[in-house]
């Protein structure tokens, strides 16, 4: 059988949840019986049988109505570690939405399974070094197969990656010219953290201090290696080697998430407010930058995003407040520290429901085309981390079981960035679920963004 036609082959289930015991699966679950078409067929999965059923069990007796029924959810048991076995699974499924994390770790051998067996794929990981690692293996055969691996659909990176996709249509369609410049300012935001997405960044920070060492000591052998005319090539090439940018390709993920040329505390104009640094910008702006490489935006082709506050001083505190909680979060005795006062979730663990439902965020875009400046806004009035990046993921899985045959738009096969697979019919199907995407040629003023705290 041609493996081009594989995912159009009938599946037993629409869509597969991989990972329904962790805090956002079993949301994950909830929200697909509650929000699914009647008779979309839906399987569970994870490693433990006996957790998967007690999720299935509660979830069933909180909605006995749900259109789609969740007590007769089969179960599909296996490690995310035994590639046979995801084979197994993944043949199954029309698509799979994985919550297992942190994907470096888990997340490598579902990826193969479902290029290989045609299944298609999305996640909520932010982790940019392991999707750049999958895009170099798996692209081609995702091609191919016709398969389409959406990584980074949750919070991390939906509001910057559809919000520059928004801004570049509208670039296009109003002025007829290219998207060059976009930058994003988080101006409100109240959300909660889990164990899972702590445990992911620990996982994260420890792969970034090892590649930070890497390129010091292979740029420092290089130096060392020569000292003529020759010197100058090979650090180059060293350094470049490292940095993955003599590797870097196209169609990839771009290697830097920092704006060149901007210091991250800087006062703006326009918000006529503070920014600082903003820990997610990091693979929000490689996303962005990613999708507007791959959909052609316009020539070079940037995105720059930063945090507001309401003062110098805030913005030098939290500036490094993000530095200090990612040295305590990289270091193993401080993090156990950190767990065993029970300052922060263990895995498993995430915040209340009251909390969540008093949870909101909005991103305030200013773009720039050839010779317009105009804005954009995307915002919702949930937990960003969990009941938005919950719809984000659902509604990706949804797109991409229920969408393809019937939208107009087109899906671009491979492994790419939600935008770039989804495009249009992701961003209709989150307007239609009440998620913000606002353009026009006017400014938010200020009394706008406080206002959106809660409004939004
Ligand atoms: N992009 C975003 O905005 C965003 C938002 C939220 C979360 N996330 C990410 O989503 C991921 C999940 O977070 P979470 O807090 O929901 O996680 P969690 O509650 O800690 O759950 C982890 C899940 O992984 C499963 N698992 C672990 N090892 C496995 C294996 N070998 N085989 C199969 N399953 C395995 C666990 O199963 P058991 O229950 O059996 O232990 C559990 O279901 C994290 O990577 C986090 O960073 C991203």
């Amino acid at each position: 059988m041609s493996r081009s036609g594989a995912s159009a082959q009938p599946r037993k289930y629409d869509i597969l949840v991989w990972g329904a015991t962790s805090f956002t699966g079993s949301r994950l679950v909830e929200y697909l019986a509650l929000n699914a078409p009647a008779g979309t067929k839906i399987a569970i999965g994870g490693r433990n049988q006996a957790k998967i059923e007690e999720v299935r069990a509660e979830l069933a007796a909180k909605h006995p109505d749900a259109p789609v029924g969740i007590r007769a959810m089969d179960i599909l048991v296996g490690d995310s570690m035994d590639g046979a076995r995801m084979r197994e699974i993944a043949a199954e499924a029309r698509v799979v939405a994985s919550t297992v994390g942190p994907y470096a770790v888990y997340g490598e051998q579902l990826v193969r399974a479902c290029v290989a067996e045609g299944a298609h794929y999305c996640d909520i990981t932010a982790e940019m070094p392991w999707v750049r690692g999958l895009h170099r293996e798996l692209n081609d055969a995702a091609v191919r197969n016709n398969v389409h691996i959406a990584p980074m659909c949750g919070f991390d990176c939906i509001p910057a990656d559809l919000g520059c996709f928004m801004l570049a249509k509208y670039a296009r369609s109003e002025f007829h010219e290219p998207l060059l410049h976009v930058k994003g300012s988080i101006v409100g935001i109240r959300g909660g953290v889990s164990g899972g997405t702590l445990a992911t960044l620990a996982n994260q920070l420890g792969i970034e201090a090892r590649r930070f060492w890497t390129r010091l000591f292979s740029a420092r052998r290089a130096a060392a290696a020569t000292t003529t005319t020759a010197t100058a090539t090979a650090t180059a090439t060293a350094t470049a080697t490292a940095t993955g940018a003599a590797t870097e390709d196209r169609e990839g993920p771009p290697t830097n998430g920092r704006e060149t040329g901007r210091w991250p505390i800087h006062y703006d104009r326009t918000l006529k407010r503070w920014q600082t640094f903003w820990i997610m910008s990091i693979v929000n702006v490689m996303t962005a930058n990613w999708a507007g490489r791959v959909l052609n935006y316009g020539p070079a082709f940037s995105y720059a995003e930063t945090m507001t506050v309401r003062s110098l001083a805030q913005a030098v505190v939290y500036g490094l407040g993000w530095v200090y909680g990612a040295a305590l979060m990289l270091f193993a005795p401080t993090r156990s520290l950190l767990y065993a006062l029970r300052i922060i979730p263990r895995p498993g663990e995430g915040p209340s429901e009251a909390f969540m439902r008093r949870g909101y965020f909005s991103l305030h875009l200013e773009a720039l085309s050839e010779t317009e400046t105009f804005y954009g806004k995307v915002s919702a009035s949930s937990d960003p981390g969990y009941q938005e990046t919950v719809k984000y993921l659902a509604e990706s899985a949804l797109c991409l079981a229920l969408d393809r045959s019937s939208s107009s738009s087109s899906f671009r096969p491979g492994i790419y960035p939600p935008s770039v697979i989804m495009g249009d019919a992701l961003l209709a199907r989150l307007r239609a679920r009440g998620c913000q995407f606002d353009v026009g040629r006017a400014p938010i003023p200020a009394r706008l963004v406080a206002a959106d705290k809660k409004t939004a």
